[in-house]
């Protein structure tokens, strides 16, 4: 760990003034609705119940909150969102937020107040909530049907809540196979240093964010770093051989480490197709078609963590599909049904659906329940959130808005030297914060927090990398919905410069 203990407190208890309410009722900022293109969700009607002062009081009572030291919480409210529309979320004061980050965690890619999501939810729940998943559901078949129309070569869909059920319904996937065809030996699960595959301790064991797993070991065993995809960051790996692109040489890298472990020990390769949390990674040209020649040449199956990136954040449906490759293991959550029901799916291809049925072995079927992946909410969610993107060219403008945020972000690297890189695909972007472009040395978290808490009080709500890597919490995120307007990206990003100024000069 790099900071000590009540450096640590410090930071969080700095972290934790962001999510504080801003109990001044500030103007909001001056935005003209008839020009954005929220189709489908009712106007904010600004009908804010009056007194929150009990809601305030119980939440600081019993709530306890995500991934935030509470000792702030002594002496200041929490924010409370209770409102969002389109782009928009108020707090418990009224005032309105421009939500660069889809909730926080990349994930209303639809935006918020969708009511035909909400009609949609409710027909189903009044006709059937609920049975468990060794039965099936009228919204689950047809949500699976139209998922596997966008992902060629794919077959088979899981059902379960969290991105991090998802990522260990792989995990035991693999392990079974494993015993299955291997006699138990090519078990080992290769992960990315900087990736994050979730929360549970066996997700925590394949993450590459030392700060989400350090105070919770033990761990189980098996799971093996690789080195990380991140150019700018190169000359921190000192294992990658030279010659060849970067690409080529951050991909020969996992080589290197299953020769190291012994191919007949490694069963599978999780990675993201572009790094979220870790600092918003790119891989570099040529990584991912020598990833996949990689899998195939030592018969390790390849499962891509579209937990952020699925559903069109990126521009296309997934995020592998800019890669021209082709995974044995899909998993998904967040953008699924952008947080209007809790879902979250492991797809598989028809091959690995295959090995699970061999009825000669009485345990040889896949011995995994998930009770609340059989809540109907999720697909029903799901099947409408997908029709809104499809009828509202949600890609399209992923596409388009993406590439102004990067240009206007490039556009701010010109003008504040602070801004060491700038990397991102469609609506997810990353800028990461440098005290010197020569020697890139990281921002001081704390300033970088600053940025952040400043865009807050002007009213827009970014993201940074936290609790990822000691040392390396520098990259200012940005994930807004798919449905942003030209309007809703000049606001952002003016936001940044502006805190960009106050902060670093
Ligand atoms: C890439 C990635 N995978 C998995 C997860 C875990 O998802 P969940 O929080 O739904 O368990 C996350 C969450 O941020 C994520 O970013």
């Amino acid at each position: 760990m790099l900071f000590g203990h009540t450096k640590d407190i410090y930071l969080d208890l700095f972290l934790a003034q962001l999510f504080c309410a801003d109990r001044c009722r500030r103007k909001p900022i001056e935005i003209d609705h008839s020009k954005t293109s929220e189709k489908g969700v009712c106007p904010m009607d600004g009908n804010l119940q009056n007194d929150l002062s009990e809601v305030v009081a119980n939440d600081k009572a019993h709530v306890w909150h995500h991934l935030i030291q509470h000792k702030m919480f002594e002496t200041a409210d929490p924010n409370i969102i209770v409102e969002g529309k389109g782009m928009r979320v108020w707090n418990q004061a009224g005032k309105e937020h421009l939500d660069a980050v889809s909730g926080g965690v990349w994930t209303v890619n639809v935006g918020y107040g969708r009511e035909s999501i909400a009609d949609a939810v409710r027909d189903q729940l009044v006709k059937m909530n609920f049975f468990a998943g060794a039965a099936g559901s009228i919204p689950a078949a047809n949500f699976a049907k139209r998922l596997i129309e966008k992902m060629p070569g794919m077959s088979r869909v899981y059902f379960s809540n969290s991105g991090s059920e998802a990522n260990e319904k792989g995990f035991k996937m693999i392990r079974q196979i494993a015993h299955k065809k291997y006699g138990g030996k090519k078990n080992k699960i290769l992960y990315r240093e900087r990736d994050y595959h979730g929360t549970t301790i066996a997700t925590l064991a394949a993450g590459g964010q030392h700060e989400r797993s350090a105070q919770y070991g033990p761990f189980p065993e098996g799971f093996i770093s690789v080195p990380h995809c991140l150019e700018y960051r190169e000359a921190a790996q000192d294992n990658l051989g030279q010659g060849e692109s970067y690409g080529l040489r951050a991909a020969n890298a996992i080589e290197d480490i299953i020769l190291r472990e012994g191919p007949d020990t490694v069963g599978g390769l999780i990675l993201e197709p572009i790094t979220a949390g870790g600092g918003v990674i790119v891989p570099p040209e040529g990584y991912w078609p020598r990833v996949q020649e990689i899998c195939r040449k030592y018969n390790i199956l390849l499962m891509i963590d579209e937990v952020v990136c699925g559903l069109g954040r990126t521009g296309t449906w997934f995020g592998y599909q800019h890669y021209d490759i082709q995974p044995d293991i899909v998993t998904m959550a967040k953008g699924v049904a952008s947080g209007y029901a809790a879902i979250s799916l492991t797809v598989t291809t028809e091959e690995v659906f295959e090995q699970f049925k061999d009825a000669s072995d009485h345990m040889g079927y896949f011995r995994d329940i998930s009770t609340f992946g059989g809540c109907t909410a999720g697909p029903a969610a799901a099947l409408e959130n997908m029709r809104i993107i499809e009828d509202e060219n949600l890609l399209e403008n992923c596409t388009a808005r993406g590439a102004q945020l990067i240009a206007n972000l490039e556009a701010l690297a010109k003008k504040h030297s602070i801004i060491g890189d700038v990397r991102g695909k469609g609506l997810f972007c990353g800028a990461e914060l440098v005290t010197n472009r020569e020697t890139r040395e990281p921002a001081p978290e704390a300033k970088v927090q600053a940025v952040v808490k400043d865009c807050m009080a002007q009213g827009v709500i970014i993201g940074a990398t936290n609790r990822s890597l000691p040392g390396f919490n520098n990259t200012l995120c940005l994930s807004p919905a798919l449905i942003c307007t030209a309007e809703d990206i000049d606001l952002i990003t003016d936001a940044i410069d502006q805190a960009l100024s106050r902060v670093f000069g």
